[in-house]
Order: C-alpha cells, then structure tokens, then sequence
C-alpha cells in the first residue's frame, strides 16, 4: 500500500499534526484513543517502515496470501479470461508497483490500463517503468484515495471498464463497508462492466493466527509500528516496549483482529489530552476479514454484482472472483 506514503508527505517527514492542516488526522487519532475501545485505524501502519514491514510479511511461509492469489491468477489466466473477455478497461485499484495486474496483461490484453492509488509519484514511476515494456497499451496513473470517490479523469473510456481489487484488501473492510465500496466500484462500471477480486477465505484457526503473529515477530513489529508512526503525527509519547502484539481469530465474526495490549499500566498523553491504560488493556488496530466462497459471492450479490464466477488455489486457501455489473 502507498497511500500512507502519501501521508507521511502531507504531514512532511516527522511532522506533527497540530498544524491546522492536519486536523482531520488527529481527531480521527485522538478519537480512537479516547474511545472506549481505544482503536486506531489500520491505514497508520503504512509509514515508511510499516510498508516495507508488510513487504517483509508478504514473504513469510506463514502469511501465504499474495503466493496463493499469484498462484490462482498463473493457472486461471485463461479461465479468468475467457469469463472476462479481451480488450478491457483494466482499472487496478491500489496499484502500488502494479505486478499483480501486469502479470495478467498477457492473456486479458486489456484496451487500457489504468492505475489508481493514493500515492502519486510512487504510482507514476511504476507505470511509466510498465509503459516502457507494454507500449502497445495506452496507460495511466490517477492518484485518487478511492476508498471515497470514484470520480475517474473522463479521460478513462466509460464501457468495458474491468475493476480489479486483488490482495484481500477488501478484508480490511467491514462486510457492510464492503459491500458499500463494491456498490461504488459498480455505479462506476459504466456500461458492460465487471469487477476481478482476490479475498482470503476462511480456514483453521491456527493456521490464520500464525499468519498474523508469524515466529519471527515481523507482524509484531508491523503492528507495534504504529504507536512510532502516531507519535510523530499526533505528538503522543507512545513507548512501543510497553505493549504486546496481539492477533486472534474471532470465529463469531469470521475476522483476524489485531490489538496491542498494554504489559502495564501505563498513561499516554498528547498535547491537549491523555488517557490512562490499566495492564492488559487493548487497542484495536486492525480487522481482516475471512469468507467462505459463498459469503463472499452473497456479498459481491448485495452490491448489485450478478453472474459471478470464481476460482481457487489447490488448498483452498484464497479465492479470485470475476462478476458483472450488469
Ligand atoms: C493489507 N491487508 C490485506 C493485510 C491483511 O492481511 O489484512 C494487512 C496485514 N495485516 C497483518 N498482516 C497483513
């Protein structure tokens, strides 16, 4: 994800967020905090070493997502294909350095492609890189925080548009969050439009728990980076020894949670405020959701998604998804 890249710019290197401007960044911080579930949002982990710690993470053997969607996308490229059809508007949201969708430009051979994600200079870089080897494909980067707007430039041709969503970020979003944000990817799928998405799907406990507190501690480290990356934002004096990663299956609500748990008691303050947390006390920083496959095609359903078709790797770990939008 680059999008906190582009968080880390607006705040500017160890910047601090009682500029005015920044504003909205610490009341959503500060109201985690006071909350009586004291949370902050999983979007602040992405600073510049939280993104390289969740490069790290995505070559642990425990945290197999990214192997088991590649996996899919090498053996089902010509079933994805002939479910999608050729010469398609191929718009990837969240691009980042966009491997993912290239490695499907050989079969698909979209009309267009283009790239969306928060960050604009990391996103140009990579598509002008992609340009060079695929000059047979007109290309774009449109740096655009899509979890809000999907006012794509006008530029982008309106038929045949195929949203592609892979990495099980849509887990990162509560089942009714998701379902709004695919009801927002159709509204902007335009005649003959489709979406093409990648989600984890719900497995043993064990195996799900050590993806997310792997024995080499790079989640933990992941997670408890975001109490550096708030303090530079906000001014809290977050002491990261103080908590302990904590990732947990909540079967009930089919979702990974991570928390840090404060090994004392212990009071954070900020400029203008504090809070108080007695030992064992938690913030939530993170849900992940996991689906069965037909959940997950219930849920493309309540968007108004139709038609769906799906395929999955040989353990049944991971699941892809291709759906019309009407
Ligand atoms: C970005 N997202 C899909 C990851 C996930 O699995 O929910 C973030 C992550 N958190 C811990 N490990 C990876």
């Amino acid at each position: 994800m680059t999008g906190n890249q582009a968080l880390q710019r607006d705040l500017g290197h160890g910047g601090s967020a009682h500029t005015g401007q920044n504003s909205a960044i610490r009341a959503e911080l500060v109201g985690g905090l006071l909350s009586h579930n004291a949370s902050i949002h999983a979007k602040y982990f992405y600073d510049a070493l939280g993104s390289k710690l969740f490069e790290a993470i995505g070559l642990l053997d425990e945290y197999d997502l990214g192997r088991a969607e590649a996996g899919i996308f090498a053996a089902d490229a010509q079933h994805i294909t002939a479910a999608a059809g050729v010469d398609r508007v191929f718009i990837d949201l969240g691009a980042g350095n966009c491997a993912k969708a290239s490695s499907l430009f050989a079969t698909l051979k979209p009309s267009h492609y283009v790239a969306v994600d928060i960050a604009a200079d990391f996103l140009t870089e990579a598509v002008n890189r992609l340009q060079a080897e695929h000059p047979e494909i007109p290309m774009q980067a449109v740096a655009l925080d899509f979890s809000e707007t999907f006012s794509l430039p006008t530029a982008v041709p309106a038929a045949r548009r195929l949203f592609f969503y892979p990495g099980s970020s849509i887990g990162n979003f509560t089942p009714l969050q998701a379902v709004q944000f695919f009801g927002r990817v159709r509204a902007a799928c335009g005649a003959d439009g489709a979406i093409l998405v990648g989600v984890d799907l719900v497995k043993d406990a064990a195996r799900l728990e050590a993806a997310y507190d792997d024995p080499l501690g790079v989640t933990a480290a992941f997670n408890l980076n975001i109490l550096r990356h708030v303090n530079r934002l906000i001014g809290t004096d977050f002491i990261p020894t103080q908590w302990r990663h904590v990732a947990l299956f909540n079967a009930d609500q089919s979702r990974i949670e991570m928390h840090l748990e404060a090994r004392c008691a212990l009071r954070v303050t900020w400029p203008g405020g504090q809070r108080a947390f007695a030992a064992g006390a938690r913030i939530h920083t993170e849900n992940s959701y996991k689906y069965t496959q037909a959940g997950f095609i219930s849920l493309l359903g309540q968007a108004g998604f139709s038609r769906t078709q799906c395929w999955t790797d040989a353990q049944n770990q991971f699941l892809v998804c291709y759906a019309k939008a009407n």
